[in-house]
């Protein structure tokens, strides 16, 4: 199994974590600080940078940021070029790639979806094997704590 993380304020994320049956760390707002200690994809929502403090205090704990080597982004396309901006910004800051996008807890397909590619992760499959959304437009800038 490829390790999971993930982050949630309002409980759509975890709503779809729970959905794909899969196991995961939930990154907790009264101790970030959790050490992952092996290679995990990271599930987050998006929020302007300020709300995202806690994930920045996981991140830049122990070995986190290395060990992260995939993202799978959920948001709202309301929110047009800033449609995932946490996961665009964390993916062009840490060079990480974007594995998944989708919106709110996901649909039944972004669960069938998202098992398929952490299934494809345990087999051994490299993340550049796996096809990257192709929704990427919008003018992403660096999240300035991640650098
Ligand atoms: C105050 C606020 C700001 C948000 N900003 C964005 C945003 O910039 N981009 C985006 O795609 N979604 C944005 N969203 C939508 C959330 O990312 C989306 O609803 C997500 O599923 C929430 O996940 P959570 O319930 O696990 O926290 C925002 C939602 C709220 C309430």
């Amino acid at each position: 199994m490829v390790a999971i993380a993930f982050y949630s304020i309002t409980g759509q994320t975890k709503k779809f974590v729970v959905k794909t049956g899969l196991e995961a760390h939930e990154i907790d707002d009264a101790w970030p600080q959790y050490d992952m200690g092996e290679d995990y994809i990271l599930i987050t929502p998006s929020y302007q940078d300020f709300m995202m403090d806690s994930l920045v205090d996981f991140l830049n704990y122990k070995d986190n940021k290395k060990h992260l080597v995939g993202i799978i982004g959920c948001g709202n396309r309301n929110f047009n070029d800033l449609f995932a901006q946490t996961a665009k910004k964390l993916s062009v800051t840490l060079k990480v790639p974007i594995l998944y996008l989708m919106e709110f807890s996901g649909t039944d397909k972004d669960v069938k979806n998202v098992r398929k590619i952490v299934r494809g992760l345990a087999k051994g499959q490299s993340t550049k094997e796996v096809q990257k959304p192709k929704e990427m437009r919008g003018n992403i800038s660096f999240l300035s704590d991640y650098r």
